[in-house]
C-alpha cells in the first residue's frame, strides 16, 4: 500500500503542512502537545479524568474491566445520559442558551434553549411512560431532522428505553428488518418531510413496516401541520403527538442507569445481506462523545455555534449532534434540508445567518460545493468560521485544500477525523490547536487511542508504510457488541487479529507518523460517506423475479466516492432491455433505500468466479474502472472477463 515515493512525500508534506494559527493555537483547549503523552503514560487514568467530569449519581468502582474482546468502562457508576445533556447545563444557570437553532427548508425556524429542550424531553418522556414503555425496552424512531428527533432520543434515554433511530431515507423493508431485529415495542415517527419541495410520506413506510411487527404496541406520530402532511390512514396502534405530549408534566425523575446498560442500538452494514446492530452503553459512550467533541472541535460553549450538516439517523449525528455537543452545553444549528436547496449557497447563507464558528462536514459535500462553483460561498460572509471538520470517507487533497481556501478563507485548521459506528467517538483527527495538518491524512490517535498497521500475517508494520487498521487498547466508547449476536461481534472485529479490533480499514502511515486512511479492505463500500454492503444490495437484486444471479462493486464516482454498480445474469424467460435495468435499480432503491440504488445494472451472461465458486468482485471493478485485468489465475473461466468487458464497453 506504501507506493509513493518517499522523496515526493517529503516535498508534500514540507510544503503543504498547516501549523495552527497561533491565536487559535493559544485559544484552544488542547494547545500543548504533551497531551498525547501524558494520555498514554496512563490511558486509563485519562478517561477516568474525562469521565469524572459527568454528573455520575454513584461511582465506579473500577475503571475499566477487560476481558478481550468484551470491556465495561467504569464499573459500578450510574448516571443518566439526558442528565448530562440538559440537567446539569439549566442547572449551571444556562437554561436560556439556545441548544438548537433549527430551520427547515422551507426557511421555518424555531429556537429552543437548554431549558426549552429539558422541559419537551420531560414532556415526552412521560408520554413514553403512559404509552407502556419501560427501562430496557426498544424504541424505534424514524423521523427527519427535527429537534423532536433529538427530543425523542433523549426522553429515551430520560427513562432508560434504548433508542435506535432508522434514517429516514431507508425502506418499510429496512425499518422493519430493524424493528424486528430489536424487537421494539413503540415507534416514534413523523407523519411527512419535505425534500427539495416534494413531501416524502413517512407514515406510509411505517405503516408498511409495522404491519409485519407483531412486537410493536403503538406508533407515536409526531405531525408537521400546514404545508406537508401524511395521506396515510390513521392505523389503530396510532397515537398523535399532539394529543399526548404537550399534557405531560414538565418534570421527570431521570432513571439512574448502569454505565454499562445499553444506550442504543444502531444498525450498519457488514459484509453480509444482514445488517449489524451495534450497541453502545451509557457512561463510556457518553464519556468518548464529551471528550473528542470537546478537543477536536474545541467546543467553547458561551461562544461558539457548531453545525454539524450530519443525520442523526447516522452515527455522526448521535455522537455530534446529540450527545457530544449538548453534553458540551454548546450552541448548535440544525438543518432539515438539502444543501442546494432552493439554490446551492444555501448551506453559506446558513453560516452567514447564525455566524456558525465551527462546521462539520462530509468529503461528498465538498466535492459537491466545489463543483456547483466558487460564486456560493464567496457571496456569503463566513467570517464567523474558526474551524472547519470533515468525516465518513477519506478526503482528497484538492478538496481539502479548497474547504481551507474556499470556506476556511486559508484562516481555519481543518480536522480530517476517522471513526465508525462502532467506535462511537472521533479515534484519529488532528487536535487543531496542536497538529500541523496534512491535506487529505487524519494525522494521529486521539490522545489515550492506540492504532497499528499490520500486514496479512498480523505482523506490525512500523515506521512508514502500509496495513490494516486495528485499535490495540479498548476505549471508553468502543461498542460492546452485536444486538443479540455475540458471535458475529467476535468473527467480524477479533478474529481476524486476535485481541486487537480489526476496523475493516487499509491504512498507510507516512514517514513523518501521519495517518492516512485509505478505505475498505472488505465487501463494503462508502456511497457519500455512507456504508453499503455489497451482498446487501446483491440479495435485494436476487429478491426479485428477473434474477437468478447478481453481483454488485462500488465502483470510483465524482461526488459520491465510490457508487453501486450491479451485474446481473436474468432467468430464463426475461430480457435484457434498458427497461428492466431501470426497474432492477428501482427494485433495489425499494428494497433497502434510495442511498442503495444502483448507477447502472449490466446484463451479462456469466459473472468471474475462482474455481471455489466464489465471485470475484476486484475483477469486475477493473472492468466497470476501465483497468487493465490484473492476475486472472485464480478465476474458473477467464473467457467469461471478455464477454463481461464488450458488454460493460457497450453499454
Ligand atoms: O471506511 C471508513 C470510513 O467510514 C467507515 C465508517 O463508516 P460509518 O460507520 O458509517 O461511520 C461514518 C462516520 C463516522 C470507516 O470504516 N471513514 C470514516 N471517516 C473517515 C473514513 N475514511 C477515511 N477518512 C475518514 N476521515
Amino acid at each position: 500500500m506504501n507506493d509513493q515515493d518517499p522523496t515526493i512525500d517529503t516535498l508534500l508534506h514540507e510544503s503543504r503542512s498547516f501549523p495552527p494559527p497561533p491565536e487559535f493555537a493559544a485559544a484552544a483547549h488542547a494547545n500543548d502537545p504533551a497531551i498525547y503523552d501524558q494520555a498514554d503514560a496512563d490511558w486509563e487514568g485519562w478517561w477516568e479524568r474525562w469521565a469524572s467530569r459527568l454528573q455520575w449519581d454513584q461511582p465506579w468502582q473500577q475503571v475499566l474491566d477487560w476481558q478481550a474482546p468484551y470491556a465495561k468502562w467504569f464499573v459500578g457508576g450510574k448516571l443518566n445520559a439526558s442528565v448530562q445533556c440538559l440537567d446539569r447545563h439549566v442547572d449551571a444557570g444556562h437554561g436560556n442558551r439556545v441548544a438548537y437553532y433549527w430551520e427547515g427548508e422551507s426557511g421555518d425556524k424555531r429556537t429552543l434553549t437548554y431549558a426549552d429542550m429539558l422541559a419537551e424531553v420531560c414532556h415526552t418522556a412521560n408520554a413514553l411512560k403512559e404509552l407502556g414503555v419501560q427501562r430496557g425496552d426498544r424504541v424505534t424512531l424514524y423521523m427527519p431532522m427535527v429537534p423532536e428527533l433529538a427530543i425523542s432520543v433523549l426522553a429515551c434515554t430520560r427513562i432508560g428505553a434504548i433508542f435506535s433511530v432508522v434514517f429516514a431515507g431507508f425502506s418499510a423493508t429496512s425499518l422493519q428488518d430493524r424493528i424486528q431485529d430489536q424487537e421494539a415495542k413503540l415507534v416514534i415517527c413523523a407523519d411527512a418531510c419535505s425534500r427539495r419541495g416534494k413531501c416524502l410520506d413517512l407514515k406510509a413506510v411505517v405503516d408498511e413496516a409495522v404491519a409485519n411487527c407483531p412486537t410493536i404496541e403503538k406508533v407515536l406520530v409526531w405531525h408537521r401541520g400546514a404545508g406537508v402532511a401524511s395521506a396515510s390512514p390513521v392505523s389503530d396502534r396510532e397515537v398523535a403527538w399532539e394529543d399526548l405530549v404537550p399534557r405531560q408534566k414538565d418534570q421527570c425523575p431521570p432513571a439512574s442507569m448502569d454505565a454499562e446498560d445499553p444506550l442504543f442500538i444502531l444498525y450498519t452494514s457488514g459484509t453480509t445481506g444482514k445488517p449489524k446492530g451495534i450497541v453502545h452503553t451509557t457512561g463510556g459512550y457518553l464519556t468518548g462523545a464529551l471528550a473528542t467533541s470537546k478537543l477536536v472541535f474545541d467546543l467553547k460553549p458561551a461562544q461558539d455555534v457548531y453545525w454539524c450538516t450530519a443525520d442523526i439517523g447516522w452515527i455522526t449525528g448521535h455522537s455530534y449532534i446529540v450527545f457530544g455537543p449538548m453534553a458540551n452545553g454548546v450552541t448548535q444549528v440544525m438543518y432539515e434540508g438539502a444543501p442546494d436547496y432552493p439554490a446551492p449557497d444555501r448551506f453559506w447563507s446558513l453560516v452567514d445567518d447564525y455566524k456558525v464558528s465551527v462546521f462539520y462536514t462530509a468529503p461528498t459535500a465538498i466535492r459537491a460545493f466545489m463543483k456547483w462553483g466558487d460564486e456560493h460561498p464567496e457571496a456569503h460572509d463566513l467570517s464567523s468560521l474558526r474551524l472547519l471538520g470533515t468525516v465518513g470517507e477519506p478526503i482528497n487533497p484538492e478538496a481539502w485544500m479548497w474547504y481551507r481556501n474556499k470556506i476556511g478563507h486559508d484562516l481555519c485548521p481543518i480536522v480530517d477525523t476517522w471513526w465508525q459506528t462502532e467506535t462511537g467517538g472521533i479515534m484519529i483527527s488532528p487536535l487543531p490547536g496542536i497538529t500541523a495538518t496534512v491535506p487529505g491524512s487524519a494525522m494521529h490517535t486521539f490522545p489515550g487511542v492506540e492504532a497499528r498497521l499490520l500486514d496479512q500475517e498480523g505482523k506490525e508494520v512500523e515506521g512508514a508504510g502500509g496495513g490494516y487498521l486495528v485499535l490495540t487498547r479498548p476505549w471508553p466508547s468502543m461498542l460492546r457488541g452485536l444486538w443479540r449476536d455475540p458471535e458475529r461481534y467476535e468473527e467480524t472485529y477479533w478474529s481476524r487479529f486476535p485481541g486487537k479490533y480489526f476496523a475493516g480499514d487499509g491504512a498507510k502511515r507516512d514517514e513523518h507518523g501521519n495517518l492516512w486512511v485509505l478505505g475498505r479492505v472488505d465487501d463494503v463500500m462508502n456511497v457519500s460517506g455512507h456504508r453499503l454492503s455489497t451482498m446487501e444490495i446483491e440479495s435485494a437484486l436476487v429478491a426479485h423475479e428477473a434474477v437468478a444471479e447478481a453481483a454488485v462493486i462500488g465502483v470510483a464516482h465524482d461526488l459520491k466516492g465510490q457508487a453501486p454498480v450491479g451485474f446481473v445474469i436474468l432467468r430464463g424467460g426475461f430480457e435484457a432491455t434498458p427497461e428492466l435495468a431501470q426497474t432492477l435499480r428501482q427494485h433495489v432503491a425499494t428494497e433497502i433505500g434510495g442511498l442503495a440504488r444502483p448507477e447502472a445494472v449490466h446484463f451479462t451472461p456469466e459473472l468471474p468466479k475462482t474455481r471455489s465458486g466464489k465471485i470475484m468482485r476486484r475483477l469486475l471493478r477493473d472492468v466497470a474502472e476501465g483497468k487493465a485485468l490484473g492476475d486472472l489465475t485464480t478465476l474458473a473461466d477467464p473467457g467469461v472477463l471478455t464477454g463481461l468487458k464488450q458488454e460493460y464497453e457497450s453499454a
